[in-house]
């Protein structure tokens, strides 16, 4: 019998397209999925009528009312073709969606202290993490993060999400100027945190999940890690991760991940 946790693969349609600095927020119906999506769920979404693939996008907000129903938006950041192919998409394209996949964030059953750190367009799944934590009570302070302003991903948007907001870019447009691996002990510090989940480079990821253990905090990471076919099939997606017994193992980032525990990861072997 089909667990309504499992991933649906649906004919969408782009209802909505817009530029966000450097990325392109598209939003979709994709029958089905907005109801199963938990936050940290991504969508994989095929490129050029499968020719290329497919790429997998970090689901940045469902969207509940609209006459198609609850939509998604995705943050597709143009890097290479399939991508340029999926941020040049018109309002109207049919798209194929399998989704949502992967592990989401689990969240705590106590309303705790969390710091939520997003670098670029892995902030994508911090809002909608965040809405569910303060529906929980948590105090939620958000990070997000970025070269510069081009690729900080709704700072704005931030300011309404959480208690409070830590701006930081490379070449210091706005906010602090600097990187999460230099602020991140301090927003620690000040927000007392009990809780911290992040979402962005690996290095960033690693000295988040640092700085967590450093400070006794439990930490859960989005591994950004290509997926080529994102549903577990392709074995292309390894991620070493240290099990109970303290032996490294290899897991898939799309099924078993994306997120993981911070102090799970063997950030050695990753690197
Ligand atoms: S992306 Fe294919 S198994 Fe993970």
């Amino acid at each position: 019998m089909a667990d309504e946790r499992d991933p649906l693969h649906v004919a969408g349609e782009v209802l909505a397209t817009r530029k966000a600095g450097a990325y392109r927020l598209l939003t979709i119906a994709a029958p089905g999925i907005p109801q199963r999506f938990r936050a940290g769920n991504f969508v994989a979404v095929s490129v050029q009528g499968g020719r290329l693939a497919r790429r997998s996008l970090w689901i940045h907000r469902v969207k509940e009312a609209g006459a198609f129903g609850p939509t998604l938006d995705v943050v597709v950041h143009p890097t290479g073709p399939g991508t340029t192919w999926l941020a040049g998409l018109p309002v109207g394209a049919a798209i194929e969606v399998t989704g949502p996949l992967g592990r989401p964030f689990a969240l705590p059953r106590e309303p705790v202290a969390c710091v939520l750190v997003g670098e670029g367009h892995g902030a994508a799944p911090m809002f909608p993490l965040a809405e569910r934590l303060r529906e929980r009570g948590c105090a939620v302070s958000l990070v997000v993060s970025a070269p510069d302003e081009s690729r900080l991903l709704s700072a704005l948007e931030a300011r309404r999400s959480a208690r409070s907001v830590t701006v930081i870019t490379g070449d210091g447009s706005v906010g602090v100027r600097g990187d999460v691996a230099g602020e991140i002990h301090g927003v620690l510090e000040r927000t007392d945190a009990d809780v911290v989940y992040a979402a962005g480079s690996h290095a960033t990821l690693r000295a988040v999940a640092a700085a967590a253990e450093q400070r006794g905090a439990w930490s859960q990471v989005g591994l950004e890690t290509p997926l080529p076919c994102g549903t577990g099939l392709c074995h292309g997606c390894p991620v070493p991760v240290i099990s109970e017994d303290g032996v490294s193992r290899l897991v898939r980032a799309c099924v078993d991940g994306p997120v993981v525990r911070g102090d799970r990861v063997d950030w050695e072997a990753l690197a």
